[in-house]
């Protein structure tokens, strides 16, 4: 037993069945959040067919998911402090129903695009409030194992969003052909969304509030409540751990952006610090496998349908490294890991760098050198192993956790939002890279995934198993911020 768990009597086998059943059903935002953000991969030369869409267009439609994800973090960091994280969950479900039920009978590309960006505010949502209130509701030493299920939610949902696509696709002769009931394929492509918005809906309505946010609205008697059924502690343990958090959100006025400022760098340095992690995360390139692979491998040569089951592989691979990350992130803790995704993404993206360095046109068309492509292929594929099983959950799981209570809903918001910003300035720019080099794009992303490796050295601390109550004290330059953050406000 740790000492912060002694600190706080606490037993560690008990409930720990009852955090497990109420992290999945808060992770069901992240499945969402695959499902949205890559369903319309399947569903997008179809719909650009029959809006007589141009290429730019098309690229707006796709990418302004994205903003609107951006959008949705920003806002529901606040939003989460004020209302609540289940209101906000609740919101973000009733946008992804919208969305779905939007795209699917949307008349017009302004249209459609206007339901992507409202789908896109359900995701920034859904990615700010699934790891806070995982986080907070888990016990710490299964912490990072719960908040992993998240990224597990993620990658299920990008998969089942390729799938069904593939299967709509298939069974209707196409994705621009009529389906059931006289609709297109593609339109049900997005219908069949609103399945899980419902089921997130329910699941709002379903599980108890954070402890942490009861707290902060001086609810102390059902906090202890939350903490008494999640946790299986009882009388004064309760009343020691509603304490603890008391302390560390006491303020005398209400959480607002004002809290994350900083006189000289404008933000605290504990924020850089996410902000950053949140952008490394993305300027790895992942997203452009999972947006552009079928594309990519056919420009280089492979055969369409050969490109297009390389794809589905990837993301079955996406799926099952995860539970590497869910095994090992609670024990040997998430610095390792992600220092070691950082060295070996930065390998097979050196390796891609040099495989697609070896194009040339032969026959009209570019093709990698003999041995090259296989390599360049398994780079790939390393790439999204070392990805999956580190930068993708780890980056959520710290984020949740590392931000003292009292400006978490802020932090949270401002690094989630840099993300979807990173993830979207990557997609729009690789199509023009793409044109530029291949070879100097995948150098750039390698760059990047060297550079993380020395970011994490220098600014990430260990947060196994620490409480949440304690994280002010583990990241030095936090430290130094808050009491200037909270100097104004006693
Ligand atoms: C990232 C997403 C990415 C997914 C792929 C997540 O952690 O935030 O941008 O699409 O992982 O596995």
């Amino acid at each position: 037993m740790s000492p912060d768990h002694s600190r706080y009597g606490y037993q560690p086998e008990s409930h720990a069945g009852r955090a497990v059943i109420i992290s999945v059903a808060a992770a069901v935002g992240g499945f969402l959040f695959g499902f949205d953000s890559s369903v319309i991969n399947g569903a997008v030369d179809a719909l650009a067919t029959d809006f007589s869409l141009a290429p730019a267009l098309t690229g707006v439609v796709v990418a302004i998911a994205l903003i609107g994800s951006a959008i949705g973090a920003w806002f529901a960091g606040p939003a989460a402090d004020r209302w609540g994280r289940l209101r906000v969950m609740f919101v973000g479900a009733i946008l992804f129903f919208i969305s779905s039920l939007g795209s699917g009978f949307a008349f017009a590309a302004w249209d459609l695009a206007i339901w992507r960006l409202v789908g896109g505010i359900g995701i920034g949502i859904a990615s700010v409030i699934g790891p806070t209130y995982i986080s907070e509701i888990a016990p710490s030493r299964l912490r990072g194992r719960l908040a992993s299920l998240q990224q597990m939610a993620i990658v299920l949902g990008i998969f089942v969003a390729l799938l069904s696509d593939a299967w709509l696709a298939a069974s209707a002769g196409g994705a621009g052909s009529t389906f059931w009931a006289g609709i297109a394929a593609w339109r049900w492509m997005f219908l069949v969304g609103v399945v899980p918005s419902v089921v997130y809906g329910i699941m709002a309505l379903s599980i108890p509030e954070s402890p942490r946010f009861l707290v902060g609205r001086g609810r102390d008697k059902k906090a202890a409540q939350v903490l008494e059924e999640v946790l299986g502690e009882t009388g004064p343990q309760v009343e020691q751990r509603v304490a603890a958090i008391r302390e560390s959100v006491r303020r005398e006025s209400k959480p607002s952006y004002q809290d994350v400022r900083h006189r000289k760098y404008l933000l605290l340095p504990i924020v850089w610090t996410g902000i950053l992690l949140a952008a490394f995360q993305q300027f790895v390139g992942i997203n452009v496998i999972f947006y552009y692979s079928t594309s990519l491998w056919s420009s280089v040569g492979f055969d369409q349908s050969f490109s297009f089951t390389a794809s589905v592989i990837t993301s079955v691979v996406n799926v099952l490294v995860t539970i590497i990350a869910i095994a090992l992130v609670d024990r040997i803790g998430r610095r390792l890991l992600l220092l070691v995704g950082s060295l070996g993404m930065a390998v097979c993206l050196a390796v891609m760098a040099m495989g697609f360095g070896t194009a040339s046109m032969v026959d009209g068309s570019l093709q990698l050198a003999p041995g090259w492509g296989q390599l360049t292929l398994i780079g790939a594929n390393a790439f999204v192993v070392f990805f999956g099983a580190t930068w993708g959950p780890v980056m959520w799981v710290l984020l949740g956790e590392m931000f003292p209570n009292s400006i978490r809903g802020y932090a949270m918001a401002i690094a989630t939002a840099a993300n979807w910003i990173a993830n979207w300035l990557v997609t729009l720019s690789f199509p023009i890279l793409r044109d530029m080099s291949l070879s100097f794009t995948y150098g750039l992303y390698a760059f990047f995934a060297l550079l993380s490796f020395f970011f994490v050295w220098f600014r990430i601390p260990e947060t196994k198993g620490k409480e949440l109550e304690d994280m002010t004290t583990d990241f030095k330059v936090e430290r130094r911020g808050r009491n200037q953050a909270t100097a104004g406000t006693g």
